[in-house]
């Protein structure tokens, strides 16, 4: 192998400015509004033949919905399998347009819908297509692996689509096979990839504005207050957050290791949303949240995606009932990003059986 780099290529940084980024609202609902849509919801639901998929970010009050009408919450990989596998002719998408344009692109004979088409990620923003095809074309001798957080257009210059719940694997596939690669858009989870696989890549300079914000000196010094807690990280955190991890891994990693492992005490590096269904999957455990604050802070997510919070239970009712928000992909993309994300998929099956196999064994 020649000598190994993770070269963020770009004299350009991606990075959005605090500015470029919405404030984080919260939809708040009284009791009897809350009640009134969700019953309004699950009545449109079953009328329009619809489906609700959530991401573990998006409001309790969705994925609680999602869970009880015969809809699915999960990470952005389990969102995109799901939507494949459920027969409705509606998927209404809950989460960021990055997620309902890859149902979309998996499902063109589906209607899929959004409670907010504004609702985007800093990841995919920082990735514009045509500076990236530009970028890839300079290096035609490279495999292109893009993020799933990242547009129509973009995957479709790609040979993979990867999410944070197989990235290793993927890479550590490919780097058996000897290939050289362009990681975009996140370079925090690329480095992170990169330093555990040995691959040679360049890196985009993108970043995701929530999980950025984790501070390592702010860390360290919760670690030395509970000494009992395990550290869980998403691979999206700055390396300095990913070194002080126990465990790092997708949402659905992190969700299970509060489920699994003995410790009783848990700090979090990432969006709170994923607090919900922790709290679910082990009621006894206490959870704190990585800090966003301390030296150098701007908080400007405070830990909570802006853009998944534009989703709410007011806007899905509306989506629901009038029909707008519809993700439309022109056919020419769709057809060439179909196939890195039907590549995921086939792949992350194929580990799935493996890993399966092993257990059993
Ligand atoms: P997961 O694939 O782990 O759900 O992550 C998606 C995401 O956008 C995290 O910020
Ligand atoms: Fe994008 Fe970060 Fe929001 Fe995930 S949490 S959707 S990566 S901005």
């Amino acid at each position: 192998m020649s000598a190994v780099t993770a070269e963020i290529f770009s004299k350009k940084d991606y990075r959005l400015l605090p500015t470029q980024v919405p404030p984080t609202v919260v939809e708040t609902l009284d009791v009897a509004e809350k009640a009134a849509l969700m019953a309004r919801i699950e009545r449109l639901l079953v009328e329009r033949d619809a489906v609700l998929v959530a991401h573990y970010y998006t409001s309790p009050e969705l994925q609680e919905l999602a869970e009880a009408t015969g809809g699915y919450v999960s990470d952005s990989l389990d969102m995109a399998r799901f939507g494949t596998e459920c027969k409705a002719s509606t998927l209404v998408v809950a989460g960021v347009r990055f997620m309902g344009e890859t149902a979309k692109i998996l499902n063109p004979e589906k209607r899929v819908l959004m409670p907010n088409l504004d609702a985007e990620c800093s990841l995919d923003l920082g990735c514009p297509a045509e500076e990236f095809t530009a970028f890839c074309d300079q290096h035609p001798e490279r495999t292109v692996v893009v993020y799933a957080n990242t547009s129509a257009a973009v995957k479709a210059r790609s040979d993979w689509v990867v999410t944070s719940g197989i990235a290793l694997d993927l890479v550590r596939h490919l780097a058996g096979q000897g290939e050289k690669l362009i990681w975009a858009p996140d370079q925090h989870l690329g480095a992170y990839v990169q330093r555990e696989t040995g691959i040679d890549m360049l890196l985009w300079s993108g970043s995701c504005v929530v999980h950025e914000a984790f501070k390592a000196d702010a860390l360290r010094q919760l670690r030395a207050q509970h000494p009992d807690a395990k550290v869980l990280v998403h691979p999206e955190s700055p390396l300095d957050i990913i070194t002080q991890a126990d465990v790092v891994g997708s949402t659905t990693a992190l969700v299970e290791a509060v489920r699994k492992l003995s410790a009783k005490k848990f700090i979090v590096a990432t969006d709170n949303g994923l607090f919900y269904k922790m709290k679910q999957a082990a009621p006894d455990k206490i959870l704190l949240e990585a800090p966003t604050g301390g030296k150098g802070a701007t908080c400007v997510s405070c830990a909570h995606c802006p853009w998944m919070a534009m989703n709410g239970l007011r806007n899905l009712a509306q989506v629901l009932e009038c029909g707008g928000n519809e993700i439309l992909i022109d056919e020419a993309i769709r057809e060439r990003a179909v196939q890195p994300i039907r590549r995921l998929l086939a792949f992350a099956k194929q580990r799935k059986q493996v890993v399966l196999g092993n257990n059993d064994a």
